[in-house]
């Protein structure tokens, strides 16, 4: 009886939001060994995977995606038998601020992660080089933006992203197009719109708006509020991953989206309306701390995802409402309390530096 070998997948940005719940997911309900592969920057935070640290099954190496010699060497250590690629610097108003990282890493990065994956599967024989997966991880914002009464992003969208960090994404995703066409690699890719959910860092706008209200602090909406998201719960998102993962057709994308459209205002409405409940205040509602602010330059007016090709192809669906899954989130805010301060006072960047001196003087 043959055994089957286990699967090892490299995961890259599993320290971040949505990488740490997919490594998350993947450690705890499957069999395959992860490899996290992330460098560790202000996002990354191994705080999020303090639960699975010590499984057998996963394992970190942190290093840089641009690094070609760093990336080769876990390669050959890992044998992977796919790539999930999520690290990315991810937020748009620091992208408006200082480009330089998102071009390294989004463009560079996944550049350099293409050859060297390339390098490696070239190298694979058999069912492991005809198995083997890329997966791409991107976002609704290459798709640009959409006026009120315009259908919803489909697959087909033409791209004309507005921000630098929309216009690193899109193009790390013609890149990974390119590898796929040029060169054969067996990719897929998906668009995904805006994620929700624990351990997501407070610089994103409902983390930011929970943990404000619940401490009685401005709730800073930018121009009018009435820019419009899609919103998904971040586990919902990895689950959609690797049923895309699993079930993708080589070469196509998928959209996954939410199915809750959502003007800013209201999203903010919602958060203040549930800590109304969870935690009343004696000064009134928690949405009279909201305060109309400058707007973002280049502001998107509004993202709405047609998921249609992952539904009806796929077979997949989302699990949470917008109202269940952002009750869930206040709630976690509400009860980690630990990992929302070291976050905010920046002690979990010392928990990183000791593990490491830690890991160096043992070896
Ligand atoms: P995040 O900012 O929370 O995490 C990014 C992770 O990548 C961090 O762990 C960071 O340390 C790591 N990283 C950054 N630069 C790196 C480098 N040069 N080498 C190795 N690792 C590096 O991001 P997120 O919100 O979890 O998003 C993950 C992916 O999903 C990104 O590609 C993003 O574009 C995409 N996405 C995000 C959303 C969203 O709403 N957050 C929506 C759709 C798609
Ligand atoms: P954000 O969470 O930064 O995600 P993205 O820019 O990728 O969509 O912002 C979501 C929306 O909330 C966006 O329209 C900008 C807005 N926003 C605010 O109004 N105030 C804030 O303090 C933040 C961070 C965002």
């Amino acid at each position: 009886m043959s055994v089957k070998p286990r699967q090892t997948i490299l995961i890259t940005g599993g320290a971040g939001f949505i990488g740490s719940a997919l490594v998350r997911q993947l450690v705890g309900e499957t069999d395959w060994h992860v490899v996290n592969v992330d460098k560790l920057t202000y996002a990354g935070n191994p705080e999020s995977l303090a639960g699975i640290e010590a499984n057998p099954n996963y394992s970190l190496e942190q290093l840089d995606i641009c690094d070609a010699s760093a990336l080769e060497r876990v390669f050959r250590t890992h044998q992977p038998s796919a790539v999930m690629h999520l690290a990315a610097e991810s937020h748009v108003d620091r992208s408006i601020h200082d480009a330089d990282a998102f071009i390294q890493t989004n463009v560079v990065g996944t550049h350099q992660l293409l050859a060297t994956t390339r390098g490696f599967w070239n190298e694979l024989e058999g069912s492991a080089k005809a198995d083997f997966r890329f997966h791409h991880i991107s976002t609704d914002e290459v798709y640009g933006d959409l006026n009120i009464h315009d259908p919803a992003f489909t697959e087909n969208h033409p791209y004309s992203p507005s921000s630098p960090y929309s216009a690193s994404k899109a193009a790390s995703d013609h890149l990974v197009r390119a590898w796929h066409r040029t060169h054969g690699l067996p990719t897929l890719l998906t668009n995904c719109s805006n994620n929700y959910g624990p351990y997501q860092f407070p610089e994103k706008l409902i983390p930011l708006m929970a943990l404000n209200a619940a401490e009685g602090k401005p709730l800073p909406v930018y121009g009018g509020g009435d820019n419009i998201r899609d919103w998904l719960y971040v586990e919902d998102h990895a689950a959609a991953l690797r049923h895309v993962f699993t079930h993708g057709e080589i070469g196509r994308t998928y959209n996954i989206g939410g199915r809750a459209e959502r003007t800013n205002l209201d999203v903010v409405r919602s958060i203040c309306a549930i800590l109304d409940e969870l935690r009343p205040s004696e000064h009134g509602s928690h949405a009279d701390l909201v305060q109309f602010v400058s707007d973002r330059p280049g502001h998107d007016r509004r993202y709405a995802i047609d998921d249609t090709r992952l539904a009806t192809e796929l077979n997949w669906h989302p699990q949470q409402s917008f109202e269940s899954g952002l009750k869930r989130t206040i709630q976690w805010y509400l009860d980690n309390t630990d990992w929302v301060s070291r976050v905010r006072s920046g002690a979990y960047r010392d928990w990183i530096q000791a593990h490491y001196v830690t890991r160096e003087a043992a070896t």
